[in-house]
């Protein structure tokens, strides 16, 4: 890799990405920021997409990157697996969404059902936002308990009962054991505060479950945080199983990332841990917007029971196209089980190749992950919590950045990467030596 300065690799990228720079202007006025989310954020703009296929995007200036961003997790199979976009073009034809129920409800959610331990029965939804905001409704509903409770440091979507510490933020976040509960958007009435639990990661977090189980309807944990794609892991997560089991908190396992990419049956297949119920979104959707949440005919009773039957509906929920793209994508994981060991080898070599590279050679770098999540860190290995992995140089962050965009490696700013079925070795290879030229190059700038 030739030595760029900062201000010769913006300048070159602005050269290569014309188009997109004409758009990124046109954006200030039209999108608040200029971006739909945060996560899209990059030096000195955002690429806009054109096409994108298997392992690899291009842009509108016909760069092509390989791809680890995946629409965020959605694309396991890679972009336009070629049977998934024959069932949505089929589909299209026949119509997108009804307001009458269809064959594609029944053919997904039995797939569904089938490869998620704990779902006897889904319902559906638009996004994993949504999920999350109806599992914990079915939580306050079958327990007649007001409060819910969450970890520092984890994301369930954007709404008001979600938006708590999500990031830790060092000036804010309080003591490890207690953390405080900090909102992550402005508009959160603070009525909503005193519904939400906030649990540290850790064993404490145990202690304050028993503490609060008489108003605790339910606890949520993401299998594998999003945020610094950190494992709970197993011993973790089955003490967790105890102590909600033993003290009557329901366990929701917010699986929106995990389910159906680290396992077909997601972390709870993964860790052995079953959960009460769990939330979806992203993969099982087949590339299209989706949300499920996985419930047993018991917790359906313990609502009928309750006499709190809860209400959940949306125009486009289990709309055709959506479900036809998701039966298919389920269907070929289904058939091709050996896919979830085939990435876990293949993330296994990424991460310990690059941690033993930046190891001997002295680097404060690491990738954490599992499977096919990865995310690098300006830290020693190993980190497994999201405090271990606070104050990192969000300057050399940003330069790694243009780094791996310079090099036409796409992966998000300060975010879990991902890479699918489609990614070659070869791929990955590549992939695994862009992320040490740039660490090097940064070392010895
Ligand atoms: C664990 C988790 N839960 C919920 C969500 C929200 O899903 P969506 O973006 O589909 O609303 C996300 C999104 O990244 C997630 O990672």
């Amino acid at each position: 890799m030739a030595k760029m300065t900062n201000d010769e690799m913006l300048k070159e990228l602005a050269n290569r990405t014309p188009k997109s720079g004409e758009l990124w202007k046109k954006a200030q006025d039209l999108v608040p920021g200029g971006l739909l989310s945060q996560a899209r954020k990059f030096k000195p703009y955002p690429f806009y997409a054109d096409h994108a296929e298997g392992a690899y995007i291009w842009d509108i200036d016909n760069n092509r990157y390989i791809d680890c961003t995946m629409s965020f997790g959605v694309h396991v199979l890679g972009h336009c697996p070629p049977t998934v976009v024959d069932a949505m073009v089929d589909q299209a034809k026949r119509g997108t969404s009804y307001g009458t129920p269809h064959k594609h409800e029944i053919e997904f959610t039995k797939r569904f059902v089938d490869c998620v331990p704990c779902a006897e029965m889904a319902m559906l939804c638009n996004s994993g936002t949504e999920a999350t905001m109806i599992g914990i409704r079915m939580m306050r509903a079958s327990t007649k308990k007001p409060l819910i409770a969450k970890f520092e440091g984890t994301y369930h979507g954007w709404h008001d009962y979600a938006q708590w510490s999500v990031y830790v933020d060092p000036e804010q976040m309080g003591p490890e054991d207690k953390p405080n509960q900090v909102a992550c958007s402005g508009g959160i009435p603070d009525a909503v505060k005193g519904t939400v639990l906030m649990l540290p990661f850790n064993e404490k977090a145990f202690e304050m479950i028993e503490e609060h189980a008489d108003q605790l309807a339910g606890v949520m944990i993401e299998p594998v945080l999003g945020g610094g794609a950190f494992p709970a892991g197993k011993e973790f997560l089955e003490k967790l199983r105890e102590v909600t089991e033993r003290t009557g908190v329901l366990l929701m396992f917010d699986e929106v990332i995990t389910g159906f990419r680290i396992a077909l049956g997601g972390g709870q297949e993964k860790f052995g841990v079953m959960p009460d119920l769990a939330t979806y979104g992203k993969i099982i959707g087949g590339g299209a917007p989706i949300g499920a949440v996985a419930v047993s005919q018991k917790l359906m009773d313990d609502m009928a029971e309750a006499e709190e039957l809860v209400s959940s509906a949306g125009t486009f929920s289990g709309n055709p196209f959506t479900l036809a793209a998701g039966a298919e994508t389920l269907k070929y994981l289904m058939e091709n089980k050996n896919v979830y060991a085939d990435m876990d080898a293949k993330g296994d070599r990424l991460r310990n190749g690059f941690n033993d590279w930046a190891k001997s050679k002295g680097y404060e770098f690491c990738l954490t992950g599992m499977g096919s999540m990865f995310q690098l860190h300006q830290k020693a290995a190993p980190i497994s919590r999201p405090r271990q992995a606070l104050n990192q140089d969000s300057d050399i962050m940003g330069d790694l950045q243009l780094h791996l965009r310079m090099n036409k490696v796409y992966i998000p700013w300060f975010h879990l990467a991902f890479f699918s079925v489609a990614h070659t070795d070869k791929d990955l290879e590549t992939v695994l030596s862009v992320l040490k030229d740039s660490v090097e190059a940064i070392m010895n700038k």
